[in-house]
């Protein structure tokens, strides 16, 4: 590939070329051959039969046209909402659902991501767990929480007799993830949530368990921080609801990773949880 590109591009238009896709949040490579690049730069694929002159695509700057075209396709905001608003009204069933969210083409996320990364686990659990959007593990393998954050997740519910597969049931608010790890915008949380409210609706769980600040104030449309959040039990409810349940809300395992400290309070959560579940 390299020796293919060295044919079309300067070194510099091909650092930019890469860099751009950095910035992107291309941060890892997933396939063997640089798919983007075919849709960041079309010239790429032209250059052997009809090569450019080179004074035309000397300055690095000639990739920087793409994202416009990227953004321009882009629907809007609120059509993308309307539109998984339609779908999630549409799905009577948890297939369905499933089967409306990889159809669904209105958020940007899914452009950059290799999965869409629905659920995992028991949906007839009493508890559902909601994270926030997945990372680089859940992106590759196509299943929530299955990476570092996940295995100690499934060990603190494990704690309270919760164990995986079948002791819980566990999806975020995002099922796209945001490139390079950052966080959901909020048009992103957005143009998902009719989606999640539905998810919620047909689960039925009894205890909904946000895991971290993010999902938590999206959900819960609060602007409290998870670190007052997580000592109150709260209600939920949404218009595809027939009743409110209750939920709660803990420190993101990832959190936990980086400060081991947490894990006290991460403790005394699961017992909370274990206490609204088996009194
Ligand atoms: N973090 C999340 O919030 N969700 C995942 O699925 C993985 C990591």
């Amino acid at each position: 590939m390299v020796t293919h590109l060295q044919s079309a591009y300067s070194p510099q238009e091909i650092f930019a070329l890469l860099k751009l896709q950095f910035d992107l949040g291309v941060d890892e490579a997933v396939t063997d051959a640089p798919e983007i690049w075919r849709e960041l730069a079309p010239v790429a694929t032209h250059a052997a039969s009809h090569p450019t002159p080179p004074v035309k695509r000397a300055s690095a700057p000639a990739a920087a046209p793409a994202p416009q075209k990227r953004a321009e396709i882009q629907p809007s905001i609120a059509s993308a909402i309307a539109a998984a608003r339609t779908l999630a009204d549409q799905a009577t069933t948890l297939a369905e659902l499933e089967e409306a969210v990889r159809r669904f083409d209105g958020c940007a996320l899914k452009r950059t991501a290799s999965n869409t990364v629905f659920a995992r686990g028991n949906p007839h659990s009493a508890v559902m767990l909601i994270g926030e959007a997945p990372g680089a593990e859940e992106d590759k393998m196509g299943i929530p929480f299955c990476g570092p954050s996940g295995q100690l997740l499934d060990k603190m519910m494990a704690s309270i007799g919760l164990n995986a597969p079948d002791g819980f049931y566990i999806t975020n608010t995002i099922f796209w993830r945001p490139p390079g790890n950052r966080q959901p915008s909020a048009e992103e949380i957005a143009i998902c949530k009719p989606l999640v409210e539905k998810h919620i609706a047909l689960i039925q769980p009894k205890l909904i368990v946000m895991v971290g600040g993010t999902a938590t104030k999206a959900l819960l449309d609060s602007s409290e921080g998870i670190t007052r959040l997580r000592l109150k039990r709260m209600a939920y409810e949404n218009a595809y609801m027939k009743a409110a349940v209750t939920v709660r809300a803990t420190f993101h395992p990832s959190y936990l990773l980086r400060q081991p400290m947490a894990k006290r309070d991460a403790w005394q959560d699961m017992l909370a949880i274990r206490r609204e579940l088996f009194g």
